[in-house]
């Protein structure tokens, strides 16, 4: 187990972990058309990838040597009738054949499956302590984004925890994030959610994020749907493990893009 976390968490204690695990209910989304394409450049800079085992199978390089979190929890489509309604898609004996240095599994608090996704997540750590592999919860919020705020997101971190959750990926909120670390007992990563219109909002929020202790980010959209992926996901690289302030980050982004535009 402490093996398989400091893989993913490095020895500064911080952690970016880039998923492209969003087609597994969201289908082909834009610029993960071709996900082995989108990560190329980008693995160079990411501490792990988080991914579903079709396209860890089909897209990613065998000899790839990137730490993997396998998405195991699945079985739902934006189009069909509720995002909550989520099983375990991937056996733990999966996880070990693909070399994974850890699963994760969404929970959705609050919605109709939430007895569900909770067991869900209870049954996977059961299995999975068995062999040392940690498991990141994913607090979810499905299509109702307004749930990102501190008193949600709190208590969603603290009930994943409290059922075995490793590390505890979750949304930033302006108001309040601090509340969020602080009743959880371990380790927590931020998303980043929709693609936002401007990089320094991105930079400002994992900047604070970390202030308030968070170890670091899980974050998709806002570096590999941007123009300059590359760029984004340096910038990001120098807050979380250099800390650098958003200022820095983006003079270091502007740098990275090679034009002032
Ligand atoms: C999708 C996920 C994503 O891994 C998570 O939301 C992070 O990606 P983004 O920063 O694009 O929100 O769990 O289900």
């Amino acid at each position: 187990m402490k093996n398989r976390l400091a893989q993913l968490i490095q020895r500064d204690g911080r952690a970016l972990f880039l998923p492209i695990d969003h087609g597994y209910f969201q289908g082909p989304t834009r610029r993960l058309e071709r996900p082995g394409e989108t990560i190329k450049p980008l693995l160079p800079y990411a501490d792990a990838i988080m991914l579903t085992r079709g396209i860890l199978r089909s897209c990613v390089d065998p000899e790839n040597t990137k730490p993997i979190i396998l998405r195991v929890s699945g079985g739902t489509s934006v189009v069909g009738e509720d995002l909550s309604h989520e099983g375990i898609a991937t056996s733990v004996k999966e996880a070990i054949r693909l070399n994974a240095s850890a699963v994760s599994l969404s929970i959705f608090v609050g919605s109709k499956y939430e007895h569900d996704t909770l067991l869900n997540l209870a049954r996977l750590v059961d299995e999975c302590e068995d062999y040392g592999i940690p498991v990141m919860a994913v607090t979810a919020v499905g299509k109702e984004l307004e749930k990102r705020e501190a008193r949600y997101l709190a208590l969603a971190c603290r009930i994943a925890a409290e059922l075995g959750a490793r590390v505890v990926k979750t949304y930033y909120c302006k108001e309040g994030f601090e509340k969020v670390v602080e009743g959880c007992p371990v380790p927590i990563v931020m998303a980043g959610g929709p693609k936002v219109d401007s990089e320094m909002e991105v930079f400002e929020f994992v900047h604070d994020g970390i202030q308030k202790g968070a170890i670091g980010v899980n974050l998709g959209r806002n570096i590999w749907q941007h123009d300059h992926p590359v760029a984004m996901i340096k910038a990001l690289r120098a807050i979380i493990h250099e800390n650098a302030t958003p200022k820095e980050a983006h003079e270091l982004f502007i740098e990275a893009r090679g034009s002032r535009k």
